[in-house]
């Protein structure tokens, strides 16, 4: 098998704080990434009037869309992963009524996507929140945000369900345990058993959101959102086996929630050992049962787990705690290059929920030059997209049952862990430097002729 099947979603992947700019436009609120400006590890910088920071402006996606998205459809896209900026719809959260212009915003994208027959997969939170909930009620720690967000999603859902059909409820909802001011609203030095909390309460919303799809869109499809944190022993020690079982098991707690409907043993168990004593109402247990339909995930790395404390404290890395993989090259940003183990992570999550799958992030951040002529020979982004695509084909060849690939940032953006511009993934460049020099302009890399041409292909044009 060459080809990548007929239904297959080819496309590309982007976050509204990540490329809308048009901070406060509109009627939007201020959201928790408005007031990181070093990205999701950095500190909370309260705004001040006149300030500004690159995401204030990001690549202006907000204004240009309809241009950036003709691009999209020139390569051939039948998918964009999008996010909805939830204060764009609800700027404190706990407003009495949605804000309209918001709402008309996302007309506007989608109808533009549609006008290309480019699917809409719609990401409610991707790593923000309004900040007023933050601050008034002390984010996802306060069970009344459960409520805040299962209306946002209900206005959404109604609003948008003859337009978009694919939904995700919150990205990378396992970075919460890393970021946990990004992921669910809390200070850095929140203990454990309050972030454990507030992802509880996360994860009740996420299933509320499932729930409320299912009702109100017809024939909508809801999926969660992982990053697939795969960890390998770094020897056969049995210890470092087992640690690596837990170590993986981190991030599949949240999998294991949301696709079979409650809480596992090991969980609670952990919990039970460490004193922790989360409210979790029999409610919430009921509220849980609705799960996923299908299973979204990021990959860009693989990283290794020993039990020796000594080399545990010596690699600490770029967004979980690994050690590096001595048979694996990195990228600039030391994120280590693996791309059979997006083939290995793949099976790993089929053979543990039997839902379809979806590849919702993957590509390489890389600095690129621009010729004397304009061109952007990015030769190792194309390496690396065929060489992580390879693997998904094989995949598929397994048995895995995988809908999509949206590679991240088609277009140039700012990126989320330090929110520089010069970690590029796009196939279109954009002019916009981290000083926030630049014009915005875009213009197409080499990677672009080659994306397109395998989806014109259905993949028969990857190199083996
Ligand atoms: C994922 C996020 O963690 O990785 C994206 O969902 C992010 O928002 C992407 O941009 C790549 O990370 P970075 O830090 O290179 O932008």
């Amino acid at each position: 098998m060459k080809t990548f099947p007929q239904t297959f979603l080819w496309g590309g992947a982007t976050a509204a704080n990540q490329i809308e700019g048009a901070y406060l436009e509109d009627g939007k609120g201020l959201s928790t990434s408005d007031v990181q400006p070093q990205g999701v590890f950095g500190d909370v910088v309260e705004r001040v009037p006149g300030d500004s920071g690159i995401k204030d402006i990001a690549i202006d996606f907000y204004h240009r869309y309809p241009e950036d998205i003709s691009l999209f459809a020139e390569m051939g896209f039948n998918c964009l992963r999008v996010s909805i900026a939830w204060t764009r719809i609800f700027p404190n959260g706990d407003d009495a009524t949605p804000n309209e212009a918001g709402l008309a915003y996302y007309d506007k994208l989608f109808d533009e996507m549609a006008k290309y027959n480019i699917t809409p997969l719609v990401t409610l939170s991707h790593y923000e929140m309004p900040w007023a909930l933050v601050k008034n009620y002390g984010g996802w720690g306060n069970r009344k945000v459960i409520g805040f967000f299962e209306r946002y999603a209900r206005t959404v859902f109604e609003r948008y369900q003859s337009k978009v059909k694919l939904w995700l409820t919150f990205n990378e909802i396992n970075m919460s345990l890393h970021a946990p001011m990004t992921g669910v609203g809390l200070p850095v030095d929140s203990s454990k058993a309050q972030v454990y909390q507030a992802i509880h309460h996360q994860l009740v919303a996420s299933a509320l959101a499932v729930k409320a799809c299912h009702d109100i869109v017809a024939e909508g499809k809801i999926g969660n959102m992982l990053l697939g944190g795969l960890m390998y022993p770094l020897s056969c020690k049995p210890e470092d086996v087992f640690k690596t079982l837990q170590e993986n098991r981190s991030w599949q707690f949240f999998g294991d929630v949301q696709c079979r409907g409650a809480y596992p043993g090991y969980i609670l168990r952990y919990f039970r050992e460490s004193g922790f004593t989360l409210e979790i109402t029999d409610a919430d247990r009921e509220a849980l049962k609705s799960t996923v339909d299908f299973i979204s995930f990021s990959y860009y790395m693989t990283g290794c787990v020993t039990a020796d404390e000594a080399l545990n404290q010596k690699a600490r890395g770029n967004i979980l705690n690994m050690v590096p993989n001595p048979h694996l090259a990195s990228s600039e940003w030391g994120w280590q290059i693996d791309p059979l183990g997006l083939r290995t992570l793949l099976n790993v999550l089929w053979d543990r929920y039997q839902k379809p799958l979806f590849i919702v992030e993957n590509g390489l951040g890389a600095k690129d030059k621009v010729e004397a002529d304009g061109s952007i020979n990015d030769d190792y982004r194309i390496s690396y997209l065929n060489d992580h695509l390879v693997q998904a084909r094989e995949a598929i060849a397994d048995g895995v049952e995988l809908m999509g690939f949206t590679s991240w940032g088609p277009i140039d953006l700012v990126s989320a862990s330090k929110a520089e511009l010069s970690k590029r993934y796009g196939f279109i460049y954009v002019d916009r430097n981290d000083d926030g020099s630049g014009t915005l302009a875009r213009s197409k890399k080499k990677s672009f002729g080659w994306y397109k041409e395998v989806i014109a292909t259905r993949g028969a044009s990857l190199k083996e």
